[in-house]
Formats: C-alpha cells, sequence, structure tokens
C-alpha cells in the first residue's frame, strides 16, 4: 500500500530502469560475474516488490539487450538459466501481488521453453490491475522503431494509409510499450551514463538518474532514494517554468 498520498502524487508514472553494474560488483569481491548476475536477481525481486507496495503504476526493467547476445556464451547460457529459475519460480508471486507482467522484446530469438514460461506469465497475470512490470528481453530500441517504421511502409504501401496520417501517437502505438504512458523516469545504475539503445523513442521527455551505485547493491532504500530525488525535478517538456511566463 502507498504509504501516504502525498508522496503518491509526485510519483513517477513509469520508471525505466538499465540495470549495469553486476559484474564490476562482482569482480569487487573476487567473485565471478555469474555471482553478480545472482545477486541482480535478488535486487529484480526487491525492486518489484517496493514498486508493489509503493503503488507504483508502471515498471520497465532493462534485463537483456539484442547486443548482450555477443557476450561469451557460457555468461549468456548463466542468464537464460537465472531468468528460466525467475520466470519458472516468481510468476506466481508475481500474480499473487496484483502485477501484470509482459516482456517486450524479440522473441524470436528466445528459447522454446523461455518463450512458453513468458507466456505462461503474461497470460496467468493478465487479468492483474496492480503494477504493469515489463522486462526488456532481448530488446533493442533501434530495431523497435525500424519494425514499428516497417508496419507503417507496409500499410502505405498496400494503399491502407496515407504517409501524412503518420503521427507521435500512432506511432507510438506500434512500439511494445503501447498501453504504458512514456517513462517519466529513467534510472541507470552503475556510473556509465549511456541509454544503450533502452527505450529511445519513448525517453524522449525523460528524467534520467545515473547513479554509481552497482545493480545488485540497489534494493529498497536505493529505489524510494531515487524516487525521492524524481519529485524534487522540475519538469518543463521543452516550456518554460510556470512562474517565468510572465
Ligand atoms: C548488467 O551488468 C546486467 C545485465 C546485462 C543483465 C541484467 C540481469 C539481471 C539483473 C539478472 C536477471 C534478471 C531477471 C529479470 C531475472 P553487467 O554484466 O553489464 O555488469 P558490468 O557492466 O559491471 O560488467
Amino acid at each position: 500500500m502507498p504509504s501516504n498520498s502525498a508522496a503518491q502524487a509526485s510519483l513517477p508514472r513509469h520508471v525505466a530502469i538499465i540495470m549495469d553494474g553486476n559484474g564490476r560488483w562482482a569482480r569487487k569481491r573476487g567473485l565471478p560475474r555469474s555471482a553478480g548476475h545472482v545477486a541482480g536477481v535478488e535486487s529484480v525481486r526487491e525492486v518489484v516488490r517496493t514498486a508493489v507496495h509503493i503503488g507504483l503504476a508502471n515498471l520497465t526493467l532493462y534485463a537483456f539487450s539484442t547486443e548482450n547476445w555477443k557476450r561469451p556464451l557460457i555468461e549468456v547460457n548463466h542468464l537464460m538459466a537465472l531468468f528460466r529459475g525467475y520466470f519458472r519460480k516468481d510468476v506466481r508471486e508475481l500474480r499473487d501481488m496484483n502485477v501484470r507482467m509482459r516482456i517486450i522484446g524479440n522473441r524470436a530469438r528466445a528459447a522454446n521453453d523461455i518463450l512458453s514460461m513468458i507466456e505462461e506469465g503474461e497470460s496467468l497475470t493478465a487479468d492483474n490491475t496492480g503494477l504493469n512490470l515489463a522486462f526488456a528481453f532481448d530488446y533493442g530500441a533501434q530495431e523497435e522503431i525500424v519494425a514499428a517504421a516497417r508496419k507503417f511502409a507496409e500499410a502505405v504501401k498496400q494503399g491502407k494509409m496515407e504517409p501524412d496520417s503518420i503521427t507521435v501517437e500512432s506511432f507510438s502505438q506500434q512500439l511494445q510499450t503501447d498501453g504504458m504512458p512514456d517513462p517519466d523516469f529513467v534510472i541507470r545504475t552503475s556510473g556509465e551514463r549511456r541509454i544503450s539503445n533502452f527505450l529511445l523513442f519513448q525517453s524522449a521527455y525523460s528524467e534520467f538518474l545515473f547513479i554509481e551505485t552497482m545493480w545488485p547493491d540497489f534494493g529498497r532504500a536505493e529505489f524510494l532514494a531515487a524516487l525521492e530525488h524524481f519529485a524534487g525535478r522540475e519538469r518543463r517538456f521543452g516550456s518554460v517554468a510556470t512562474e517565468a511566463v510572465a
């Protein structure tokens, strides 16, 4: 339950997180990178539970990018094993927390069993009305935008629509985040200051927070502190501050 309505009023409608720093977290402890990813799953759990607890409406977590396939096979396989474990075990908890989960990304390259688990998770939670939780899995924003552009090109070619009728709104509806508001807050952990092909179209007016904390150290307290930081930001969407208008 949200702790108070004032805090909820300043909550972003959609938080998107680039979960970075698992490898460095592990290295600092003399552990293999895989241990960082294992610890990273615990942060996923804690952040999702916190999002539910405070009444956040939408949360997107960048779990695996289209570029992450280039990592050593052993690491890719380990990450896939973690996704299997998560989708197998945690989906019931998501259902019980009234979370509606979905995957955004390219489903064509996922292993069949992972794809089935994803589809089961989506249908098991489809009627839930609480947090909308999107995992960006084999996701790349450029690929997503190109796919939407292709759909429009095809429709125009077939004479089903005029190029002029393509708008920001209709374009957004062809993106995989359709139905979620654009993220108003994007957080990246681990000190890197890049967007790494994440929600490029949708983050046009997002506030960004780049923090030094490594993802496995990002838990409830860090998430709440980040949200407090967001509440203090002034958002202008290309305009000027209200008090500056004479
Ligand atoms: C970045 O750390 C993290 C990833 C590429 C994968 C994110 C995956 C998880 C948090 C765990 C699994 C998630 C779910 C949803 C079950 P990095 O390896 O790039 O770290 P580094 O930059 O320090 O090397």
